[in-house]
């Protein structure tokens, strides 16, 4: 009786185990794809009068195949990812670190043995879209194919054609360096059957032209999700919680909703555009960091229609708040070196803001030189983790192509990290509405890869 006892209890402990891991498959697996917010019904573009894909009819020169190669490429931000700092354009090599291991990404000019001269159209479309090699090797989602998957194959052709028309590079990417399971490329088949909707990009009708070109950008082209949603365990995207911010290579990408308080539902349309377009907008900060390449590599390179189109579908989004970010921003600081609400922190941040900020930020966080390095009303400094403005102190900003003269230098071997932690600490303590409360340990991990 005892034993029988036992073994049905035991039997029902199973049982729930496996419901319950049944449950969190099917949870992961039924996670919303990044438009099931939109209850319009959807139409194939071959159905729909617009012309959401390609490229925008005010392109100058438009009609030349490689004008709109490179306009695609820049706006799917391919160089971004496939080029070191310093490195040859495309010749990959760049280092992505993963939870589980470090990998890099592979040269993508038209050298034939190094890179993908030899690559058939299918090829690449297959890689694109399914993330496939022509060898039959699965591909990482640090590619982001599940969102390049929306590209019609004409832009995806496009895009290699460009590519083509540049130099070669002869380079190899180093090896990999993933931790088992990880290293096992053929998982990502699984990944891909649960995660890849492989499905080309769909119309709807009832929202405008402009709408859908935006829709088209934002989640194909511009893959925006992929470091502003955030991921679930097994690294898919988590669409219950779209553009609702996330951590992406060490720095945070912040909520872009339109929730008014911790999105960016408070922002107007010429602050979105302007942050977009340029990597600033008057007293909402600057784009530093990831969102500094993506602004770098892509988004300055596109229309005035484009960026709009982006802003229209971006408002459209459901809104969602962010809990560990404060609803208000601060305004600026007092004048006066020891007044404000930073009086009480640490003396030694204040005295390194004195020697190596204040010249270029002033007391009060309005820019001196530029307006563009005003320090009022800007997210980063206005999140009391203080992790994006450790960064930007790790790393600096560096000057856009033709911009010159606005960039701050880094100051990440100038201090040690206990120093960069006080510093930090003081900043949002004057320039925020919540003080941030990093430890030297906190900004070495940052330091090292987050
Ligand atoms: C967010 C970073 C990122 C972006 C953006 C990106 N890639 Fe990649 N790409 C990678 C990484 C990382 C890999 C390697 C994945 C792996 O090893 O499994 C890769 C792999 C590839 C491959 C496979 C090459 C090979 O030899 O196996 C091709 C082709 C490719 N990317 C093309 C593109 C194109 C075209 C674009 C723009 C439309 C693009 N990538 C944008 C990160 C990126
Ligand atoms: C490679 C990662 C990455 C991609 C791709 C990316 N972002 Fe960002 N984004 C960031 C990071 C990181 C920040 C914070 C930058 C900072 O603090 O200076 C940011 C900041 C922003 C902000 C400012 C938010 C605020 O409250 O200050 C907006 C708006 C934005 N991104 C929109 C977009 C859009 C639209 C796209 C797609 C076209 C996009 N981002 C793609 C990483 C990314
Ligand atoms: C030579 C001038 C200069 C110095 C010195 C300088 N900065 Fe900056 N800083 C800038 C500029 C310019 C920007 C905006 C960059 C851009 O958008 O091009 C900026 C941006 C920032 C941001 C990012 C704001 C955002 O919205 O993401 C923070 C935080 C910051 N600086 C903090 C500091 C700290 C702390 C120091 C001292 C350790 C410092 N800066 C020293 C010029 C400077």
């Amino acid at each position: 009786m005892k034993a029988q006892q036992g073994i049905s209890a035991v039997a029902a402990l199973i049982g729930v185990i496996v419901i319950g891991a049944v449950a969190i498959v099917l949870w992961y697996a039924m996670s919303p794809g990044p438009m099931a917010f939109v209850t319009a019904p959807r139409v194939k573009l071959s159905e729909y009068a617009g012309a959401p894909t390609g490229v925008p009819a005010d392109l100058p020169g438009r009609d030349d195949p490689l004008v709109r190669g490179r306009y695609l490429t820049q706006a799917a931000d391919c160089e971004a990812c496939h080029t070191t700092p310093g490195g040859k354009p495309f010749a990959g090599g760049r280092a992505f670190a993963t939870p589980f291991g470090t990998l890099y990404s592979p040269n993508i000019t038209s050298d034939p043995e190094t890179g993908i001269g030899h690559w058939t159209d299918a090829q690449f479309i297959k890689a694109v879209h399914k993330g496939v090699r022509p060898d039959g090797a699965r591909l990482y989602p640090a590619f982001p194919y599940a969102s390049y998957t929306y590209l019609t194959d004409d832009d995806v052709l496009a895009i290699k054609q460009y590519l083509a028309s540049l130099p070669a590079v002869r380079q190899n990417a180093p090896a990999n360096d993933l931790a088992f399971p990880f290293d096992q490329r053929w998982l990502m088949a699984l990944w891909s059957a649960f995660f890849n909707p492989d499905q080309r990009f769909r119309a709807t009708p009832a929202h405008s032209p402009e709408w859908n070109r935006g829709a088209y950008l934002v989640e194909g082209l511009g893959h925006c999700g992929e470091c502003h949603t955030p991921r679930n365990l097994l690294q898919a995207l988590d669409n219950r919680q779209k553009f609702a911010g996330a951590v992406a290579d060490g720095w945070r990408a912040y909520n872009i909703t339109p929730d008014k308080s911790t999105g960016v539902g408070a922002w107007s349309d010429v602050d979105l555009a302007s942050y977009l377009a340029a990597g600033h907008a008057k007293e909402r900060g600057a784009a530093a960091g990831p969102m500094r390449e993506a602004v770098e590599f892509g988004l300055r390179h596109l229309t005035p229609s484009d960026i709009g189109a982006m802003v229209t579908y971006l408002r459209s989004v459901p809104p969602l708040s962010s809990s560990n970010l404060p609803s208000r921003l601060a305004g600026p600081a007092p004048a006066a070196y020891d007044g404000g609400n930073a009086a009480h922190v640490d003396a030694r941040g204040r005295m390194i803001f004195e020697s190596a900020c204040v010249s270029c930020h002033a007391w009060t966080g309005e820019g001196t030189a530029t307006s563009y390095a005003t320090l009022t009303g800007s997210r980063a400094v206005n999140d009391p983790s203080g992790r994006n403005v450790v960064q930007v102190i790790l790393s600096g900003v560096p000057p856009l192509r033709g911009q010159p003269d606005v960039f701050m230098p880094s100051f990440g071997h100038a201090y040690t990290d206990a120093e960069i932690a006080a510093v930090a600490n003081y900043v949002t303590a004057r320039f925020g509405a919540e003080a941030s409360t990093l430890s030297a340990n906190q900004v070495a991990r940052l330091r090292n890869g987050g």
